[in-house]
């Protein structure tokens, strides 16, 4: 079998835009947090499978906290990087920030850490390509990356 390549956190980086439209939202106006989840499980999804060169399911997703509203006509940037890759399982790492069109100022909305497993063609986990950390967040997102998978095998 040949050998997997090591990749880059740069390589596989997702970011998706979008506006927040009345079916997104509850009688209020503002986002539905269960829409923005979609959206950062989207954008995870396509950073895990553009990592791995498989498909890829979300095995779990960590406590996600809704920072602030968004309402009709605001835009929200969804960045997705992967901090670490295991043996099958990777770890990805979401914010959502929100902007609206007359302001100039950003909010972070939401921040979450998902899992991800890729997938061979007979739908058992696959072997990933390792993950060589550059940046110093990057490096610091690897080692924590580790204690968190850890601390979830405890529970
Ligand atoms: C995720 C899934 C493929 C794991 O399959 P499995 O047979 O339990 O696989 P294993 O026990 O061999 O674990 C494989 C890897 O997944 C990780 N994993 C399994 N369940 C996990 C969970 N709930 N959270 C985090 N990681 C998990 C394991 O730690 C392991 O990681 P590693 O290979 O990097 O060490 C399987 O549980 C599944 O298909 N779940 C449904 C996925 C899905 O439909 N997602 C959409 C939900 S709507």
């Amino acid at each position: 079998m040949p050998k997997l390549k090591t990749k880059l956190p740069s390589a596989s980086v997702t970011v998706k835009t979008e506006v927040v439209c009345p079916n997104d939202t509850n009688p209020m106006g503002m986002l539905q947090g269960g829409q923005l989840v979609h959206w950062m499980d989207i954008a995870a999804a396509v950073c895990a499978q553009v990592h791995a060169e498989k498909i890829c399911v979300t095995a779990s997703i960590d406590s996600m906290n809704f920072r602030a509203p968004a309402k009709v006509g605001d835009i929200i940037t969804i960045k997705a990087k992967i901090t670490r890759a295991f043996v099958s399982s990777m770890e990805i790492w979401v914010r959502a920030w929100v902007k609206n069109i007359k302001g100039k100022e950003t909010a972070l909305l939401s921040e979450a850490y998902f899992t991800f497993v890729a997938l061979d063609d007979d739908i058992t986990p696959a072997k990933l390509p390792a993950l060589q950390p550059e940046t110093e967040e990057e490096k610091d997102q690897y080692e924590q990356a580790l204690k968190r998978k850890q601390g979830k095998a405890q529970r």
